[in-house]
């Protein structure tokens, strides 16, 4: 294809997908999926849910739990449009993973479910958005079954999220008598998805639109449709872009209803591939120089080959398979001899990549999260983070004479984001740190698995870490004198102060007003 650099990262949208569980998610993958005529991949994601997929199945404790631990990316083609759908773990004690996901996407659609509006993880997630600017668009999902008022919703997108909303589709009719989706501005419908395209109507009064509903229903789908077009904000590009407001479409992924609607949302208002912050500029993702930043590292994706993928966003330029890359953390070359694309449960070599695509790398150790890749120049991403863990646990190994291949094995773990590591400077065993206690059953399966290691977790003295810093040197070294027996340090070898409880942290934090205690540190 001739297609310019400018064309290729214009075609290209990078989105995840925020939900509470059950809101709908993977149906809704499901059906954008079958857009990208991928329709065998699609079953695969629902097989995923009912444990039987083996992409999964790498990791017993998926199978188990019947949770996806893994984040993947599945990629699709719709109306020349290259869509990139970087999927999330669905549990919250992997938030961590899905947080570094997120600094990847941007855009993202947030599903909710008709009968119960936002729910606590959707919030959640879309606090992370907020702080990055990620504009979202709205899919009301489960429009077929009984679901709250229109209004009431939007309402409470507003209220719970402080974020304007634009109601783009009404929905014609609800529960049994849902029937398809009206478009606002430009009084049209579509009876599912199967409808390729719009059919204009004369007002919501009309035989396609109102006369599809039983008799009763008609007067309220009509007011319905007057009030929104009356009261509700128009779509505004730029606020959406500012992460402002936010258009709402309402739906069914599970009965095809609304989801040919989004996939053209996310073609017409979302944005293609952004600029990137990096330390000491923006990176514009048409530049010509090649560059990448590191989000996730996989272990074992594929139980035949002992893998590890490194996920790369690549952020500009062409990524060529064969070319040399440098890795700016270390300064060294890195030949990038087998770059992946992924769709769902295949993957095959990468040619070429582009502003917005993610590609697996796959080596042994030399990527950490974090890291940039380039073609030459110094430039380093800010801002894939890493979070202060909620629980901190002390790993206790039965075999003593294995000491050292554990701390290999932990500062491997480390590495990839499966859980952090804190060194005490007071020599004591190391102190391993999650967000969420599943994190802590994956380590331990892992280490097993992997290095042959059993261990066991005991309580350790702190419940608390925060990443301390002060503005001068010499202040941060009083308060770490001050507390020799509570002070780690991290994987990058940055200082972290450990308390027994939020109390103490409290009670430090008030005696040393100039050390400042933080939750969050973003990747070096
Ligand atoms: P998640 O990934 O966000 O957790 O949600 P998922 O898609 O698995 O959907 C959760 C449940 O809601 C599933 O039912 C699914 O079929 C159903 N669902 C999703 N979208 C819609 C919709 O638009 N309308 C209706 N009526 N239901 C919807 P389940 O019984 O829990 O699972 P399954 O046995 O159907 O797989």
């Amino acid at each position: 294809m001739a297609d310019t650099l400018q064309e290729k990262v214009a075609r290209r949208r990078t989105f995840a997908i925020i939900s509470h569980p059950d809101a709908g998610k993977t149906t809704l993958t499901e059906k954008l999926l079958l857009f990208g005529g991928a329709i065998q991949l699609a079953g695969e994601v629902k097989a995923k849910k009912n444990r039987q997929s083996s992409r999964s199945d790498w990791m017993k404790i998926e199978k188990e739990r019947g949770i996806s631990v893994v984040t993947s990316v599945m990629t699709f083609e719709y109306e020349d449009h290259v869509f990139n759908l970087l999927d999330t773990p669905g549990h919250e004690d992997f938030a961590d993973d899905t947080y570094r996901t997120l600094t990847a996407v941007d855009s993202a659609i947030m599903v909710i479910d008709a009968a119960k509006g936002i729910e606590p993880r959707t919030l959640k997630l879309f606090e992370v958005c907020r702080l990055r600017d990620i504009p979202i668009i709205t899919f009301v999902n489960k429009m077929d079954r009984e679901a709250r008022d229109n209004f009431e919703i939007l309402d409470e997108i507003e209220e719970k999220l402080a974020l304007d909303t634009a109601p783009v589709t009404w929905p014609i009719g609800q529960g049994k008598s849902f029937c398809g989706t009206y478009h606002l501005a430009e009084s049209a419908v579509r009876h599912g998805d199967a409808e390729k395209e719009r059919t204009r109507v004369n007002g919501p009064q009309a035989d396609a639109a109102a006369g599809m509903l039983p008799e009763n229903e008609q007067e309220a789908f009509v007011e319905g449709v007057e009030l929104a077009a009356e009261a509700c904000r128009p779509f505004d590009m730029q606020a959406f872009r500012e992460g402002h407001l936010t258009p709402v479409f309402f739906g069914s992924a599970l009965k095809n209803y609304g989801v040919r609607d989004l996939i053209h949302a996310l073609m017409d208002y979302a944005p293609a591939p952004r600029a990137q912050e990096a330390e000491n500029r923006h990176v514009e993702a048409t530049e010509k120089g090649m560059s990448a930043f590191v989000f996730k590292i996989q272990a074992n994706m594929d139980p035949n080959h002992r893998d590890r993928i490194a996920f790369v966003r690549v952020c500009s330029g062409t990524l060529s398979r064969g070319m040399k890359a440098k890795l700016v953390r270390t300064g060294k070359a890195m030949p990038l001899s087998a770059p992946q694309f992924f769709f769902a449960s295949q993957r095959h070599l990468a040619e070429e990549a582009y502003a917005g695509d993610v590609v697996g790398i796959p080596n042994h150790g030399t990527l950490r999260i974090g890291d940039t890749l380039t073609d030459g120049e110094d430039i380093v991403f800010r801002g894939v983070p890493n979070f202060a863990p909620e629980i901190l646990r002390r790993v206790s190994l039965k075999d003593a004479m294995k000491a050292k291949k554990l701390k290999e094995a932990l500062a491997q773990m480390a590495e990839e984001g499966v859980v952090q590591l804190f060194t005490p400077e007071d020599g004591s065993p190391a102190i391993v740190g999650v967000v969420g206690a599943l994190q802590i059953d994956v380590l331990a399966e892992r280490l097993n698995q992997e290095y042959s290691l059993p261990v066991g977790f005991e309580p350790a003295r702190f419940a608390v870490a925060r990443w301390i810093s002060a503005p001068t040197q010499q202040e941060l070294r009083d308060f770490m004198d001050a507390h020799r027996g509570e002070m780690s340090r991290d994987l990058d070898g940055d200082p972290v102060y450990m308390a027994p409880n939020g109390f103490s942290l409290n009670y430090e934090a008030e005696r040393w007003p100039a050390i400042s205690f933080a939750t969050v540190k973003d990747y070096q």
